[in-house]
Protein backbone atom coordinates (compact mmCIF):
# COMPACT_ATOMS: atom_id res chain seq x y z
CA UNK A 1 0.00 0.00 0.00
CA UNK A 2 1.30 3.50 -0.73
CA UNK A 3 1.09 6.70 0.54
CA UNK A 4 -0.28 9.27 -2.35
CA UNK A 5 -1.35 13.11 -1.94
CA UNK A 6 -3.61 14.68 -4.51
CA UNK A 7 -3.44 18.55 -4.29
CA UNK A 8 -7.04 19.96 -5.83
CA UNK A 9 -8.22 16.57 -4.86
CA UNK A 10 -11.81 17.99 -4.58
CA UNK A 11 -11.97 19.08 -8.21
CA UNK A 12 -13.12 17.86 -11.21
CA UNK A 13 -9.88 15.21 -12.39
CA UNK A 14 -8.42 15.27 -8.86
CA UNK A 15 -11.57 13.50 -7.09
CA UNK A 16 -11.70 11.00 -10.00
CA UNK A 17 -7.89 10.15 -9.05
CA UNK A 18 -8.63 10.00 -5.34
CA UNK A 19 -11.05 7.74 -6.61
CA UNK A 20 -9.04 5.26 -8.68
CA UNK A 21 -6.03 5.48 -6.33
CA UNK A 22 -8.41 4.15 -3.57
CA UNK A 23 -10.19 1.73 -5.81
CA UNK A 24 -6.38 -0.05 -6.27
CA UNK A 25 -5.91 -0.44 -2.36
CA UNK A 26 -3.70 3.09 -1.98
CA UNK A 27 -3.98 5.48 1.15
CA UNK A 28 -4.98 8.80 -0.06
CA UNK A 29 -4.32 12.42 1.29
CA UNK A 30 -6.80 14.64 -0.56
CA UNK A 31 -5.54 18.57 -0.22
CA UNK A 32 -7.48 21.05 -1.52
CA UNK A 33 -8.44 24.62 -0.41
CA UNK A 34 -12.19 24.26 -2.00
CA UNK A 35 -11.59 27.23 -4.21
CA UNK A 36 -13.44 25.22 -7.24
CA UNK A 37 -13.51 22.08 -5.89
CA UNK A 38 -16.56 20.75 -3.80
CA UNK A 39 -16.85 17.90 -0.78
CA UNK A 40 -20.05 16.33 -3.35
CA UNK A 41 -16.93 15.25 -5.42
CA UNK A 42 -15.48 13.12 -2.36
CA UNK A 43 -18.53 12.64 0.07
CA UNK A 44 -18.47 8.71 -1.26
CA UNK A 45 -14.93 8.70 -0.18
CA UNK A 46 -15.10 9.90 3.34
CA UNK A 47 -16.05 6.56 5.23
CA UNK A 48 -13.16 4.79 3.93
CA UNK A 49 -10.53 5.33 6.41
CA UNK A 50 -7.60 5.04 4.20
CA UNK A 51 -9.22 8.68 2.21
CA UNK A 52 -7.78 11.77 4.70
CA UNK A 53 -9.36 15.34 3.85
CA UNK A 54 -7.23 18.26 4.13
CA UNK A 55 -8.13 21.77 3.90
CA UNK A 56 -5.10 23.56 2.87
CA UNK A 57 -4.02 26.17 0.50
CA UNK A 58 -0.67 24.30 -1.91
CA UNK A 59 0.61 28.15 -1.84
CA UNK A 60 1.52 27.33 2.28
CA UNK A 61 4.02 24.32 2.80
CA UNK A 62 2.74 20.96 3.45
CA UNK A 63 4.57 18.44 5.14
CA UNK A 64 3.21 14.77 5.11
CA UNK A 65 5.76 11.44 4.26
CA UNK A 66 4.25 10.42 1.08
CA UNK A 67 5.37 7.89 -1.76
CA UNK A 68 3.70 9.96 -4.50
CA UNK A 69 2.37 13.30 -5.23
CA UNK A 70 -0.71 14.19 -7.69
CA UNK A 71 0.16 18.16 -8.24
CA UNK A 72 -2.83 18.84 -9.46
CA UNK A 73 -4.50 22.20 -7.51
CA UNK A 74 -5.33 24.95 -9.85
CA UNK A 75 -7.97 26.39 -10.88
CA UNK A 76 -8.82 25.36 -14.72
CA UNK A 77 -11.15 27.56 -16.33
CA UNK A 78 -10.81 31.26 -17.33
CA UNK A 79 -14.04 32.64 -15.50
CA UNK A 80 -11.92 30.79 -12.16
CA UNK A 81 -8.20 31.38 -12.79
CA UNK A 82 -9.49 34.83 -13.87
CA UNK A 83 -11.06 35.65 -10.65
CA UNK A 84 -7.20 36.36 -8.80
CA UNK A 85 -4.78 36.15 -11.05
CA UNK A 86 -2.21 36.75 -8.78
CA UNK A 87 -3.08 33.92 -6.66
CA UNK A 88 -3.54 31.72 -9.33
CA UNK A 89 0.13 32.53 -10.72
CA UNK A 90 0.86 31.86 -7.36
CA UNK A 91 -0.72 28.50 -6.73
CA UNK A 92 1.16 27.46 -9.72
CA UNK A 93 4.48 28.43 -8.93
CA UNK A 94 4.30 28.42 -5.11
CA UNK A 95 2.43 25.72 -5.11
CA UNK A 96 4.58 23.36 -7.42
CA UNK A 97 7.92 24.54 -5.65
CA UNK A 98 5.69 23.21 -1.66
CA UNK A 99 5.41 20.57 -3.85
CA UNK A 100 8.51 20.22 -5.01
CA UNK A 101 10.51 20.79 -2.26
CA UNK A 102 8.28 18.18 -0.09
CA UNK A 103 8.84 15.13 -3.22
CA UNK A 104 12.60 16.53 -2.38
CA UNK A 105 12.38 15.72 1.11
CA UNK A 106 10.27 11.99 0.92
CA UNK A 107 12.12 11.20 -2.11
CA UNK A 108 8.27 10.49 -3.70
CA UNK A 109 7.77 10.56 -7.27
CA UNK A 110 5.62 13.91 -8.01
CA UNK A 111 3.29 14.28 -11.50
CA UNK A 112 2.51 17.71 -12.38
CA UNK A 113 -0.95 18.36 -14.01
CA UNK A 114 0.34 20.54 -16.69
CA UNK A 115 -2.04 22.07 -19.66
CA UNK A 116 -2.25 22.69 -23.43
CA UNK A 117 -2.53 26.03 -22.50
CA UNK A 118 1.66 25.61 -22.10
CA UNK A 119 1.35 26.04 -26.41
CA UNK A 120 -0.83 29.04 -26.28
CA UNK A 121 -2.19 30.34 -29.80
CA UNK A 122 0.07 27.82 -31.47
CA UNK A 123 1.36 28.39 -34.78
CA UNK A 124 1.96 24.30 -35.28
CA UNK A 125 -0.66 21.78 -35.47
CA UNK A 126 -1.19 19.37 -33.99
CA UNK A 127 0.95 20.56 -30.94
CA UNK A 128 4.16 17.82 -30.58
CA UNK A 129 5.84 18.21 -27.06
CA UNK A 130 9.00 20.02 -28.47
CA UNK A 131 6.92 22.99 -29.94
CA UNK A 132 7.95 26.08 -27.51
CA UNK A 133 3.98 27.53 -27.82
CA UNK A 134 3.03 31.04 -28.69
CA UNK A 135 1.82 32.48 -25.43
CA UNK A 136 1.23 36.36 -24.07
CA UNK A 137 2.85 37.29 -21.68
CA UNK A 138 1.12 39.95 -20.47
CA UNK A 139 -2.36 39.16 -21.73
CA UNK A 140 -5.64 38.12 -19.21
CA UNK A 141 -4.84 34.69 -19.92
CA UNK A 142 -1.09 34.66 -19.15
CA UNK A 143 -1.92 33.83 -15.01
CA UNK A 144 -2.43 30.50 -16.18
CA UNK A 145 -0.62 29.66 -19.14
CA UNK A 146 2.96 31.20 -17.93
CA UNK A 147 2.27 30.28 -14.55
CA UNK A 148 1.69 26.77 -15.88
CA UNK A 149 5.05 27.26 -17.81
CA UNK A 150 6.74 27.93 -14.98
CA UNK A 151 5.63 25.07 -13.14
CA UNK A 152 7.24 23.38 -15.57
CA UNK A 153 10.32 25.10 -15.33
CA UNK A 154 10.29 24.37 -11.47
CA UNK A 155 9.58 20.94 -12.25
CA UNK A 156 12.48 20.10 -14.69
CA UNK A 157 14.79 22.56 -12.74
CA UNK A 158 14.40 19.81 -9.61
CA UNK A 159 15.16 17.37 -11.50
CA UNK A 160 18.52 18.26 -12.71
CA UNK A 161 19.27 19.87 -9.74
CA UNK A 162 18.17 17.57 -7.07
CA UNK A 163 17.00 14.29 -8.64
CA UNK A 164 13.72 14.86 -8.09
CA UNK A 165 11.60 11.93 -10.01
CA UNK A 166 9.25 14.00 -11.67
CA UNK A 167 6.35 13.21 -14.69
CA UNK A 168 4.90 16.18 -16.26
CA UNK A 169 2.10 15.50 -18.81
CA UNK A 170 0.20 18.41 -20.71
CA UNK A 171 -3.49 17.74 -20.56
CA UNK A 172 -5.92 19.08 -23.45
CA UNK A 173 -9.45 19.69 -22.79
CA UNK A 174 -11.04 16.99 -20.51
CA UNK A 175 -14.67 16.79 -19.58
CA UNK A 176 -16.71 14.43 -17.53
CA UNK A 177 -19.03 14.12 -15.03
CA UNK A 178 -17.90 16.05 -11.50
CA UNK A 179 -16.97 18.82 -14.27
CA UNK A 180 -18.06 22.67 -12.35
CA UNK A 181 -21.18 23.54 -14.00
CA UNK A 182 -20.57 27.09 -13.55
CA UNK A 183 -16.97 27.54 -14.53
CA UNK A 184 -17.79 28.53 -18.39
CA UNK A 185 -16.26 25.28 -19.43
CA UNK A 186 -17.74 24.85 -23.44
CA UNK A 187 -19.11 20.75 -22.78
CA UNK A 188 -20.76 22.17 -19.29
CA UNK A 189 -22.24 24.91 -20.51
CA UNK A 190 -24.01 23.62 -23.55
CA UNK A 191 -25.23 20.55 -21.74
CA UNK A 192 -26.87 22.80 -18.82
CA UNK A 193 -27.97 25.07 -21.49
CA UNK A 194 -29.57 22.22 -23.19
CA UNK A 195 -31.24 20.38 -20.65
CA UNK A 196 -32.86 23.48 -19.50
CA UNK A 197 -33.83 24.51 -23.25
CA UNK A 198 -32.00 27.88 -22.59
CA UNK A 199 -30.23 29.31 -25.42
CA UNK A 200 -27.02 27.83 -26.20
CA UNK A 201 -24.21 30.60 -26.19
CA UNK A 202 -21.17 30.28 -28.53
CA UNK A 203 -18.07 32.83 -27.70
CA UNK A 204 -17.30 33.50 -31.94
CA UNK A 205 -18.60 32.28 -35.15
CA UNK A 206 -18.55 28.45 -33.63
CA UNK A 207 -15.65 27.94 -36.50
CA UNK A 208 -12.95 27.58 -34.09
CA UNK A 209 -12.41 24.15 -33.67
CA UNK A 210 -11.56 22.18 -29.94
CA UNK A 211 -10.51 18.14 -29.19
CA UNK A 212 -12.02 16.41 -26.04
CA UNK A 213 -10.81 13.70 -23.77
CA UNK A 214 -13.76 12.05 -21.73
CA UNK A 215 -12.06 11.50 -18.49
CA UNK A 216 -11.60 7.90 -18.02
CA UNK A 217 -8.98 7.77 -21.29
CA UNK A 218 -7.44 10.98 -19.32
CA UNK A 219 -6.97 9.00 -16.04
CA UNK A 220 -5.31 5.49 -18.01
CA UNK A 221 -3.12 8.15 -19.50
CA UNK A 222 -2.37 9.37 -16.01
CA UNK A 223 -1.43 6.20 -14.20
CA UNK A 224 0.28 4.80 -17.23
CA UNK A 225 2.62 7.95 -17.02
CA UNK A 226 3.43 7.06 -13.15
CA UNK A 227 4.24 4.22 -13.81
CA UNK A 228 6.39 4.55 -16.74
CA UNK A 229 10.04 4.18 -15.70
CA UNK A 230 12.34 7.30 -14.00
CA UNK A 231 13.81 8.51 -16.79
CA UNK A 232 10.52 9.27 -18.42
CA UNK A 233 10.06 12.85 -17.32
CA UNK A 234 7.46 13.98 -20.05
CA UNK A 235 6.54 16.22 -21.15
CA UNK A 236 3.94 13.86 -22.67
CA UNK A 237 0.89 14.81 -24.29
CA UNK A 238 -2.46 13.41 -22.88
CA UNK A 239 -5.90 14.16 -25.17
CA UNK A 240 -7.97 13.13 -27.85
CA UNK A 241 -6.83 14.61 -31.65
CA UNK A 242 -10.30 13.74 -32.78
CA UNK A 243 -11.33 17.71 -33.90
CA UNK A 244 -14.60 18.83 -34.28
CA UNK A 245 -16.12 22.73 -34.58
CA UNK A 246 -17.32 24.75 -31.33
CA UNK A 247 -20.85 24.66 -33.54
CA UNK A 248 -20.96 21.06 -34.33
CA UNK A 249 -20.54 20.60 -30.55
CA UNK A 250 -23.10 22.63 -29.81
CA UNK A 251 -25.42 20.63 -33.02
CA UNK A 252 -24.72 17.17 -31.40
CA UNK A 253 -25.49 18.53 -28.20
CA UNK A 254 -29.12 20.49 -28.57
CA UNK A 255 -29.49 16.74 -30.59
CA UNK A 256 -28.69 14.55 -27.82
CA UNK A 257 -30.87 15.86 -25.50
CA UNK A 258 -33.72 16.40 -27.46
CA UNK A 259 -33.41 20.43 -26.62
CA UNK A 260 -35.44 23.18 -27.86
CA UNK A 261 -32.24 25.63 -27.26
CA UNK A 262 -31.06 28.25 -30.17
CA UNK A 263 -27.55 29.05 -30.17
CA UNK A 264 -26.49 32.65 -29.91
CA UNK A 265 -23.32 33.92 -30.89
CA UNK A 266 -21.31 36.18 -28.73
CA UNK A 267 -17.95 37.87 -28.92
CA UNK A 268 -14.82 35.59 -28.50
CA UNK A 269 -12.62 36.65 -25.74
CA UNK A 270 -8.92 37.70 -26.42
CA UNK A 271 -6.38 35.38 -26.60
CA UNK A 272 -9.26 32.48 -27.36
CA UNK A 273 -7.14 30.21 -29.13
CA UNK A 274 -8.58 29.18 -32.98
CA UNK A 275 -7.59 25.52 -33.06
CA UNK A 276 -6.08 23.10 -30.42
CA UNK A 277 -5.25 19.56 -31.25
CA UNK A 278 -2.96 16.83 -29.73
CA UNK A 279 -0.33 14.87 -31.36
CA UNK A 280 -0.16 11.54 -29.23
CA UNK A 281 2.61 10.03 -30.71
CA UNK A 282 4.66 10.20 -27.48
CA UNK A 283 1.75 8.93 -25.61
CA UNK A 284 1.44 6.17 -27.77
CA UNK A 285 5.21 5.20 -27.66
CA UNK A 286 5.60 5.89 -24.39
CA UNK A 287 2.66 4.70 -22.50
CA UNK A 288 1.01 2.64 -24.97
CA UNK A 289 -1.79 4.68 -24.99
CA UNK A 290 -4.37 5.97 -27.22
CA UNK A 291 -8.12 7.42 -26.25
CA UNK A 292 -10.59 5.13 -26.41
CA UNK A 293 -14.25 6.91 -25.09
CA UNK A 294 -16.21 8.20 -28.33
CA UNK A 295 -17.25 11.42 -28.24
CA UNK A 296 -21.20 10.37 -27.87
CA UNK A 297 -20.07 7.71 -25.12
CA UNK A 298 -18.40 10.10 -23.22
CA UNK A 299 -20.63 13.02 -23.84
CA UNK A 300 -24.15 11.08 -23.16
CA UNK A 301 -22.75 9.92 -19.84
CA UNK A 302 -21.92 13.82 -19.02
CA UNK A 303 -25.58 14.45 -20.14
CA UNK A 304 -26.85 11.88 -17.61
CA UNK A 305 -24.68 13.53 -14.56
CA UNK A 306 -25.73 16.91 -15.36
CA UNK A 307 -29.78 16.01 -15.62
CA UNK A 308 -29.24 14.11 -12.42
CA UNK A 309 -28.16 17.44 -10.63
CA UNK A 310 -30.42 19.59 -12.09
CA UNK A 311 -33.54 16.96 -11.77
CA UNK A 312 -32.02 17.05 -7.56
CA UNK A 313 -31.90 20.62 -7.83
CA UNK A 314 -27.89 20.62 -6.86
CA UNK A 315 -26.76 22.56 -9.88
N1 LIG B 1 -10.03 20.04 -17.06
C1 LIG B 1 -9.22 20.24 -18.06
O1 LIG B 1 -9.64 20.19 -19.21
C2 LIG B 1 -7.76 20.50 -17.81
C3 LIG B 1 -6.92 20.70 -18.92
C4 LIG B 1 -5.57 20.96 -18.71
C5 LIG B 1 -5.04 20.96 -17.43
N2 LIG B 1 -5.88 20.78 -16.36
C6 LIG B 1 -5.27 20.84 -15.03
O2 LIG B 1 -5.73 19.78 -14.22
C7 LIG B 1 -5.86 20.22 -12.87
C8 LIG B 1 -7.27 19.94 -12.37
O3 LIG B 1 -8.22 20.61 -13.18
P1 LIG B 1 -9.79 20.41 -13.00
O4 LIG B 1 -10.40 20.51 -14.35
O5 LIG B 1 -10.04 19.23 -12.16
O6 LIG B 1 -10.16 21.76 -12.23
P2 LIG B 1 -10.95 21.98 -10.87
O7 LIG B 1 -11.10 23.45 -10.71
O8 LIG B 1 -12.17 21.14 -10.84
O9 LIG B 1 -9.93 21.41 -9.79
C9 LIG B 1 -8.88 22.15 -9.23
C10 LIG B 1 -8.87 21.88 -7.73
O10 LIG B 1 -7.77 22.58 -7.14
C11 LIG B 1 -8.22 23.24 -5.96
N3 LIG B 1 -7.33 24.38 -5.73
C12 LIG B 1 -7.19 25.50 -6.50
N4 LIG B 1 -6.23 26.30 -5.99
C13 LIG B 1 -5.74 25.68 -4.89
C14 LIG B 1 -4.74 26.01 -3.93
N5 LIG B 1 -4.06 27.14 -4.00
N6 LIG B 1 -4.51 25.13 -2.92
C15 LIG B 1 -5.22 23.99 -2.82
N7 LIG B 1 -6.19 23.62 -3.69
C16 LIG B 1 -6.44 24.45 -4.72
C17 LIG B 1 -9.65 23.62 -6.27
O11 LIG B 1 -10.42 23.90 -5.12
C18 LIG B 1 -10.14 22.38 -7.03
O12 LIG B 1 -10.62 21.40 -6.16
C19 LIG B 1 -5.50 21.70 -12.86
O13 LIG B 1 -4.17 21.84 -12.46
C20 LIG B 1 -5.67 22.10 -14.30
O14 LIG B 1 -4.84 23.19 -14.63
C21 LIG B 1 -7.21 20.55 -16.53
Amino acid sequence: MKRILVTGGAGFIGSHICEKLLDEGNEVICLDNFFTGSKRNIIHLMDNPYFELVRHDIIVPYFAEVDEIYNFACPASPIHYQFNPIKTLKTSLMGSINMLGLAKRVKAKIMQASTSEVYGNPIIHPQTEDYWGNVNPIGPRSCYDEGKRAAETVFFDYHRQNGVKIKVIRIFNTYGPRMNANDGRVVSNFIVQALQNQPITIYGDGSQTRSFQYIDDLLNGVFSMMKTPNDFTGPVNIGNPYEFSIKQLAEKIIDMTNSKSKITYLDLPQDDPLQRKPNISLAKEKLNWTPKIHLEEGLKITIEYFDKLLKNNKL
